[in-house]
């Protein structure tokens, strides 16, 4: 925040401002349940932005499902207070505030002897909603989250795993409600379609911008999908409220780094983007250029080859052996990249082609345009420069 900004800002609107920016904080929640002699959750306290994923992850009876029911009030605290949009969630009530929270569950929860149809306008309907509203935000939800129009009229039982799962999410959307509570909602589902929804769910929260609590216990479920992470431990403890790269660059303490496992390096790399690195132009010239400047190119970057470019797109490797016999650059031998990524490509990609084709790699966009040269060091820097930050 710039201190401009704050100091034109009367405190009033200040104030205001915070309210804005955090949709759901818990202060010091602590719960323990009846005729059981510890916390399930003690004295936790976090910020939630508006608009992002969070993600609660730790291991199994650390208090995530308590955590997540306490914001939509099916569990109420011992002691502490939730807030959602700076109101606290006791003095609203509790049907309005669960209908401004979708909840999305793993078992789905769908009813059975409803069509699917049926089952997303659950909300609409308890909201007297009429019948063509309620049709369109149906079809409107069907298509944002993928099911296909035909299914709309089946019965849960009549759907995949996947499919379920994407009902569950349109139903919990159905009245548009600013936050998503998520409680290992992907968890039964195979690992092809768990991966599938992730990337859905990811797509889908470019265009809706929910604030999204999702709990899981799969530590790269929750890399991928989280702005921000929150490691719980047992008794709901606390442990590092960061993001997925902080976390995996500097763990708070020995339980986060032994929750995380012990390929950190190559985690992080599956967060970032060739596009995120400072990447090299490497030893390029244009198709242009004499023998002797490509050569003297190839020299300068001490290798014995040099990548030719026509008008920015990549036009193949040369070898300075068969520069050096003369002949106009555009009729030497060329090959093309044994190894070739995109921006979006991440640098774990990038880094597995450089491993197994024994040469740095080209970016080559979509387009054909040559964005330059990714080598094993420039990866390693990238990871290593932000260490120092
Ligand atoms: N209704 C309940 N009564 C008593 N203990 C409970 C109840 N619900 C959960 N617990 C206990 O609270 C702890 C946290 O549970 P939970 O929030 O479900 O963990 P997680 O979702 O992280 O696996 C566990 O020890 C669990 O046994
Ligand atoms: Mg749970």
């Amino acid at each position: 925040m710039s201190t401009v900004t704050s100091l034109t800002l009367h405190p009033g609107l200040e104030e205001l401002k915070g309210i804005a920016e955090v949709a759901i904080r818990l202060d010091e929640v602590t719960k323990r349940f009846d005729g059981t002699d510890s916390d399930a959750v003690s004295a936790l306290s976090l910020e939630i932005p508006r608009g992002s994923i969070v993600t609660l992850i730790g291991p199994s009876g650390c208090g995530k499902t308590t955590t997540l029911r306490m914001i939509n009030r099916l569990i109420e605290p011992t002691s502490g207070r939730v807030e959602i949009n700076g109101l606290d969630a006791i003095d609203q009530p509790v049907t309005a505030l669960r209908r401004s929270i979708g909840y999305v569950i793993q078992q789905v929860g769908l009813f059975p002897h409803r069509t699917v149809s049926q089952n997303i306008a659950t909300v609409p309907r308890t909201l007297g909603w009429d019948k063509q509203r309620t049709a369109g935000r149906v079809a409107e939800l069907a298509e944002l989250v993928g099911l296909e129009p035909s299914m709309l009229d089946r019965f849960p039982d009549e759907l995949s795993g996947g499919q379920q799962q994407r009902v569950g999410v349109a139903r919990a959307l159905a009245a548009d409600p600013p936050v998503l509570l998520m409680d290992e909602p992907f968890g039964a589902v195979d690992p092809i379609v768990r991966t599938r929804l992730q990337d859905e769910l990811l797509a889908l929260q470019e265009q809706v911008d929910k604030t999204i609590v999702f709990v899981t216990h799969d530590i790269d479920e929750a890399l991928k999908l989280a702005d921000r992470i929150a490691l719980l431990n047992v008794g709901g403890i606390l442990e590092q409220y960061s993001t997925p790269d902080d976390l995996l660059r500097a763990p708070a303490n020995e339980f986060v780094e032994q929750f995380i496992g012990e390929d950190r390096g190559m985690k992080r790399l599956t967060l970032k983007t060739v596009a995120d690195l400072p990447f090299e132009q490497g030893p390029v010239v244009d198709i242009g250029a004499s023998p002797i400047e490509a050569v003297a190119v190839a020299d300068a970057e001490g290798g014995d080859w040099v990548g030719l470019v026509r008008e920015g797109s990549f036009a193949g490797w040369a070898r300075s052996e068969d520069l050096r016999q003369g002949a106009a650059v555009a009729d030497v031998p060329r090959s093309q990249p044994a190894a070739q990524v995109t921006p979006e490509s991440t640098l774990r990609t990038a880094m597995e082609l450089i491993m197994t084709s024994h040469t740095s790699v080209a970016v080559i966009d979509d387009g054909g345009r040559f964005g330059g040269v990714v080598t094993l060091d420039t990866i390693r820097a990238s990871l290593v420069a932000e260490v120092d930050r």
